[in-house]
């Protein structure tokens, strides 16, 4: 697979089969989020896999109960928890680089599930203070999103792009 059809293979994938997923591409998706780029190179991220069915139960919980992927904690067989520690990165002129570090870490982690055939789903609409609690994650760390990892039950739908010209510029900001 090349780098364009794994951009389009990678859907958001909210149903997961109740099948376990190897320890190896479970070890192969973190090193592949290891390897990620970061703002002087400090590496704020720290990831937490929790493969409980009360951790998972716990996470989805953190959820409202509209969220879409509320479904997709419990069903998952692996929940992954993206946190960052602030003081390893930076707010640079306002840009908060902790959150880019720790975003890259984790889509270095996604696209890597998607070559490995894993489905997954990032999640950000959720309480901090419940999953801090629920995994004891120290109140100077931030809890920045969270993934299910599995193997998906539904079809990659591919979900509607703005046009190329309306995102990529030439020479100057508005330019065809
Ligand atoms: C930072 C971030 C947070 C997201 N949070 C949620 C979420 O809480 N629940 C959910 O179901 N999807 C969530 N999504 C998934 C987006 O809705 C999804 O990526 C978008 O609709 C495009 O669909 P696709 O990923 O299938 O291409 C999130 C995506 C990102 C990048």
């Amino acid at each position: 697979m090349n780098f364009l059809e794994l951009a389009q293979t990678r859907r958001s994938l909210r149903t997961y089969q109740d099948k376990p997923v190897e320890k190896e591409k479970l070890e192969y998706v973190l090193e592949c989020a290891r390897l990620a780029p970061s703002w002087k190179n400090m590496q704020c991220w720290r990831f937490i896999v929790v493969n409980d069915a009360a951790g998972r139960a716990a996470m989805a919980e953190s959820m409202g109960e509209s969220n879409p992927g509320r479904k997709a904690l419990t069903s998952a067989p692996i929940v992954i928890v993206l946190c960052a520690v602030p003081k390893e990165s930076e707010v640079w002129e306002g840009k908060d680089n902790m959150m880019l570090d720790a975003g890259l870490a984790m889509e270095h982690l996604i696209l890597a599930a998607t070559e490995q055939g894993l489905g997954t789903c990032w999640q950000g609409l959720f309480t901090e203070e419940k999953v801090r609690t629920a995994l004891n994650i120290p109140e100077d760390v931030r809890v920045v999103a969270m993934t299910p990892l599995g193997y998906a039950a539904e079809e990659r739908r591919p979900r509607p792009r703005k046009a190329m010209s309306e995102i990529a510029f030439h020479g100057k900001w508005g330019q065809a």
